[in-house]
């Protein structure tokens, strides 16, 4: 069969079968994972990202040997850190050397190993963090931490039943796709304008973090708008939109309540209490839950809504959506 020979309408939506092993395992990754943001969160919040102040020693010893039940709250907060961090590392490890023994498709391998890169990259960072006391690695350590969450839930939803569902793409009449892909960039760019927040203070910062987030939710709003109009509405990825739109409305006031506390941004060290220590905290880990929520919306869109004019060509080879592409990326 020569390349401009149509593929026979039965191989055509022949995606690869649904396993659940390798999804429950990348599903579980992503689970592990988030807590970790949560307790590195913590350590930024508490300001002990210095409390130990060597790596990948902690105070001369090696780190896994440590005994620092009764060390100072924050040495064991950052400690927790650094030893959930090295977890989190070991289990991306065997989820990759798993991909690379049964997973078939070639790109997912190199999306795999791209997520591992991503973590190794973020453990040195977490460790010159701390050798060269840079607050702005610490901030870069700090966003990079929620790309590899995303990265993960990336992983669980691309082993999913839905991605692999043999489901045709119907038309993206309402352009929920550009649309979708603009949320999830203004979702990324909004975690690093918190990061400057978070890291470096500042009012102005602060107020245009705080204008920006509420674009973002009427942004999000008005994807599930589009999203339900749009012919067949595919119920995975109306569900995604929603729970994107609902996480900003959370976010923000999350926000609201971390500005009114740290107001008036002077960078002034003040005591941290446990209720804005959470507060804070939250609002810096449910930013990396709302980035993933955003990023398998944009995929959805991609894998379930083809070009406009799919109407009268309903299967196009030509879209990047269609599970022929997938497989041949492979
Ligand atoms: C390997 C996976 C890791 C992930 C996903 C991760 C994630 C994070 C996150 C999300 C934060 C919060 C940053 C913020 O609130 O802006 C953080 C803070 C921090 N992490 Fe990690 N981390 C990892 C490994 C490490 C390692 C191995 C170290 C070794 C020292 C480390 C050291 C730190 C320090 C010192 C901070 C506080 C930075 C500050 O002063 O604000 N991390 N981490
Ligand atoms: C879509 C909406 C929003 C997103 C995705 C978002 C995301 C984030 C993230 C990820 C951080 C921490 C960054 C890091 O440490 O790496 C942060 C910090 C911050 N954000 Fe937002 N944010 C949003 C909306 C808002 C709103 C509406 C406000 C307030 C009016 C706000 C106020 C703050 C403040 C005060 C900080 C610093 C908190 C601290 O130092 O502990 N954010 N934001």
């Amino acid at each position: 069969m020569t390349k401009l020979d149509p593929a026979p309408e039965s191989d055509r939506h022949r995606a690869p079968a649904y396993r659940p092993a390798p999804h429950w395992a990348a599903v579980l990754a992503a689970v592990f994972t988030l807590p970790l943001l949560y307790v590195g969160g913590s350590v930024t919040t508490y300001r002990v990202g210095m409390a130990v102040p060597d790596w990948p020693t902690t105070f001369g010893m090696n780190m896994f040997l440590y005994n620092f039940w009764n060390a100072p709250f924050g040495v064991q907060v950052e400690h927790t850190h650094r030893l959930y961090g090295a977890a989190v590392g070991v289990a991306m490890i065997a989820l990759c050397v798993w991909f690379f023994l049964h997973e078939t498709r070639g790109w997912m391998k190199a999306f795999g190993l791209a997520a591992l890169t991503i973590v190794i990259v973020q453990g040195l960072l977490g460790g010159f963090r701390v050798t060269r006391n840079s607050t702005a690695l610490a901030a870069l350590h700090g966003c990079l931490g929620q790309v590899f969450f995303a990265m993960t839930v990336a992983l669980a939803t691309f082993t999913g039943r839905d991605w692999l569902s043999d489901a045709r793409p119907t038309p993206d009449v309402k352009k929920v796709r550009g649309l979708a892909v603009v949320t999830l960039a203004l979702t990324a760019a909004q975690i690093g304008l918190g990061a400057l927040v978070r890291h470096f203070s500042g009012s102005h910062a602060a107020i245009t973090h705080g204008v920006f987030g509420v674009a973002i939710l009427g942004i999000a709003a008005h994807l599930f708008v589009r999203i339900k109009k749009n012919p067949e509405p595919k119920p995975s990825l109306k569900s995604a939109a929603r729970i994107t739109e609902v996480l900003a409305g959370l976010q923000i006031l999350l926000g609201i309540v971390s500005f009114v506390m740290l107001w008036p941004f002077d960078g002034m060290p003040r005591p941290v209490g446990f209720y804005q220590a959470v507060t804070r905290t939250l609002h810096q880990t449910n930013g990396a839950v709302l980035l993933a929520a955003s990023l398998v919306t944009a995929l959805r869109a991609y894998r379930h809504l083809g070009p406009a004019s799919a109407s009268s060509h309903p299967a196009s080879p030509s879209s990047p959506t269609d599970p022929v592409d997938l497989e041949a990326v492979a």
